[in-house]
């Protein structure tokens, strides 16, 4: 558990928190690169660590991340003209290119004055891997843009989707290094004899610190010395990479893949679940068959979500549909889908879960060695200390893996290359 002081510390994002000013230390996905796909094209309304922004790409293709009300008397650019090279605000007219200089203020002709010294808050962005990057911190603090191993891969070969979450980001974050739950949470098939989370329901944890976060080990008991072993990392702040070589839950992969989660703070209450997917390498590229596939897999297939949004039809309005009959028969939850699972226990918990009143066990250490990174990542920042795992070279590197491992075999020989970059 952790106090409720230190609970505090961790989830409240806004400008001028402790957490909050550690993550504008980092690169974050801000929306998908598909969500501005042509120039000049539609601005589009984005919150992120509680701040509302607009983003749009302008007539160079580069997608610009703005305040989103107008320094003249704060009317809503969201409702502005996309037009050459800058977004023009639909009430006087005032106009700003994605640096956020005044291009042209028609309502003060002749006053050059005036138009160079307002300026609308505008952020860095960085296009790759299918999102649109955006940097919110000090300018002076900018580390170069990140360079995960998923960013780099092309894209035949890779799927990024993100889905809205009504919750803190920290019990989205502690959902995704809970290897545990998926015993019983992500259980849709009570029946099945194989699938290694069901053989053994108390994995062990092994958990290695690094300069970007840590990786763990979650070892389950196979039977006759057999084990399976899955390698997970959390990279700070926010980011989850596990390994999806063999998946269960009744998948059925076209290629060996691996996937993770970045989990971006909407504010203290809400977030952006970016979801990655990518092939093991370039055997076999994803079509768009694979693309559905993944998506309906995890429950937020083009079926499952509210037309226009990236919010799931089975919600906490309707208990995310669960079905009784299907909990007594098959899916342990009765709820289909994983992320809806996931979800409904998660977004359960109350916007903002009160953490002091847990009791941890064995299961949660990685939860527990994240926090603690997390606290002390926060007191580092505050006295004018690096953001650990905001540098690339941290990262680049790596990639996570899973495998069985039999009896007597050396499971690190088997691991140490398959965690190593292959892009
Ligand atoms: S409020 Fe935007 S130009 Fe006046
Ligand atoms: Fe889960």
């Amino acid at each position: 558990m952790v106090s409720a002081v230190q609970n505090e510390k961790l989830t409240r994002v806004g400008p001028g928190t402790p957490a909050g000013d550690l993550f504008r230390r980092y690169w974050q996905p801000a929306i998908l690169a598909e969500e501005v796909p042509e120039k000049d094209g539609p601005p589009v309304r984005v919150r992120i660590l509680c701040e509302d922004l607009l983003a749009f790409r302008d007539s160079e293709g580069k997608v610009a991340l703005v305040d989103a009300f107008c320094p003249h008397r704060r009317a809503p650019f969201y409702f502005g003209r996309n037009e050459d090279g800058g977004i023009r605000c639909a009430y006087h007219g005032w106009k700003f290119d994605r640096h956020g200089d005044c291009m042209d203020m028609p309502t003060e002709p002749g006053n050059e004055r005036m138009k160079s010294n307002v300026k609308l808050t505008a952020y860095p962005t960085h296009e790759a891997g299918g999102i649109i990057w955006a940097y919110l911190g000090p300018r002076e603090h900018m580390p170069l843009p990140p360079d995960y191993e998923w960013m780099r891969v092309p894209h035949e070969f890779l799927h990024v989707s993100k889905t809205y979450e009504e919750c803190n980001y920290l019990q989205a974050l502690e959902g995704g290094l809970d290897t545990a739950h998926s015993s019983y949470a992500h259980n849709n098939n009570m029946s099945a004899k194989s699938d290694p989370r069901l053989l053994d329901k108390s994995p062990r944890l092994d958990v290695h610190p690094t300069d970007y976060g840590y990786y763990y080990v979650s070892t389950r008991n196979m039977g006759q010395g057999d084990t399976y072993v899955r390698l997970y990392h959390y990279v700070m702040p926010f980011q989850q990479m596990r390994g999806g070589i063999h998946e269960f839950s009744g998948a059925r992969r076209k290629a060996p893949a691996l996937d993770g989660h970045v989990w971006v703070p909407v504010d203290d209450e809400t977030t952006f679940v970016y979801n990655w997917h990518h092939t093991y390498d370039s055997t076999t590229p994803i079509d768009e068959a694979h693309r559905i596939h993944t998506e309906v897999f995890y429950g937020r297939g083009p079926e499952d979500m509210i037309p226009g949004t990236y919010k799931l039809k089975k919600n906490k309005r309707n208990d995310y549909m669960i079905d009784r009959q299907l909990q007594k028969a098959k899916v342990y939850t009765g709820i289909v889908g994983i992320n809806t699972q996931d979800f409904a226990l998660q977004e359960g918990m109350g916007a903002i879960v009160d953490r002091s009143k847990e009791h941890l066990g064995a299961t949660d250490h990685a939860i527990i060695a994240m926090r603690s990174m997390l606290l002390r990542a926060i007191d580092a920042v505050a006295v004018g200390g690096a953001a650990p795992g905001a540098d690339p070279a941290t990262h680049r590197g790596m990639r996570p893996y899973d495998d069985f491992v039999r009896a007597g075999e050396d499971w690190w020989a088997k691991f140490e290359p398959e965690i190593k970059a292959k892009w």
